[in-house]
């Protein structure tokens, strides 16, 4: 069935969750957390996202911001930084997240191709709003679905079901992009047509569902959904 829907994750996927980390450490006076910022936001990211799962796992449900504020918390602790100064630039920071250098590029392509297009996130709407307007695709996105309008995190089967209720579209008219092989899987055993963004050339996750293709970067991907 042609694809005539292009959803996309977030964070990872359009935009570079390490930029906060990295940019932090480039700013005068950070020598020490410029030894420590890779380790930082490693632990940030894989703390954030086991945070987001136990609490779905459990149905204890909260925003992404404050899965977000937890994760760096406990990254600070075990890289013993505790600069209340640093944990307020890094959260500042990932309101406004570069996207990855193809990104306006690919989803102008997509939408002069006539596809619909829209993120599909953990994050909630402020968050989206707040990367989106930063890295100025607000104008290529028809929009930006929130787990928030359904209360727990992906990879439940009711998150991507948002994407169905918004466009009126079958599962397998929707192409689903994203850089952690969890979601992309997940995604894949809901029925969506998939790819995983593997950037870092990590090994495929071991899932009952494997992503159907897979991609080192987002540039092809107007080319790919055509060709579906
Ligand atoms: C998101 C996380 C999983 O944007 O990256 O949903």
């Amino acid at each position: 069935m042609p694809i005539t829907t292009c959803v996309f994750d977030a964070y990872g996927t359009l935009f570079d969750v390490s930029a906060a980390a990295r940019e932090a450490a480039a700013e005068p006076g950070r020598e020490a957390f410029g030894k420590l910022w890779q380790k930082v936001a490693s632990d940030w990211r894989l703390k954030q996202l086991q945070y987001s799962w136990l609490r779905a796992v459990a149905g204890a449900h909260t925003d992404f911001w404050e899965v977000t504020q937890n994760g760096l918390d406990w990254a600070l602790e075990a890289s013993s930084l505790s600069d209340p100064e640093l944990r307020e630039r890094l959260l500042a920071l990932y309101w406004e997240l570069s996207a990855y250098p193809e990104v306006p590029a690919m989803l102008t392509q997509l939408k002069a191709n006539g596809m619909n297009t829209a993120i599909l996130s953990n994050g909630s709407p402020a968050m989206l709003e707040g990367a989106v307007q930063s890295a100025g695709v607000g104008d290529v996105l028809d929009d930006l679905l929130s787990v928030e309008s359904v209360g727990i995190f992906k990879p439940h089967s009711s998150v991507y079901d948002l994407v169905g209720q918004r466009f009126g579209t079958d599962r397998r008219e929707v192409l689903f992009v994203s850089s952690n092989g969890w979601d992309a899987a997940a995604a894949a055993g809901y029925g969506f047509q998939t790819v995983w963004v593997n950037r870092a050339g990590e090994p495929v996750d071991r899932l009952p569902w494997v992503p159907d293709n897979t991609l080192s970067d987002l540039t092809t991907i107007p080319e790919l959904a055509a060709s579906l």
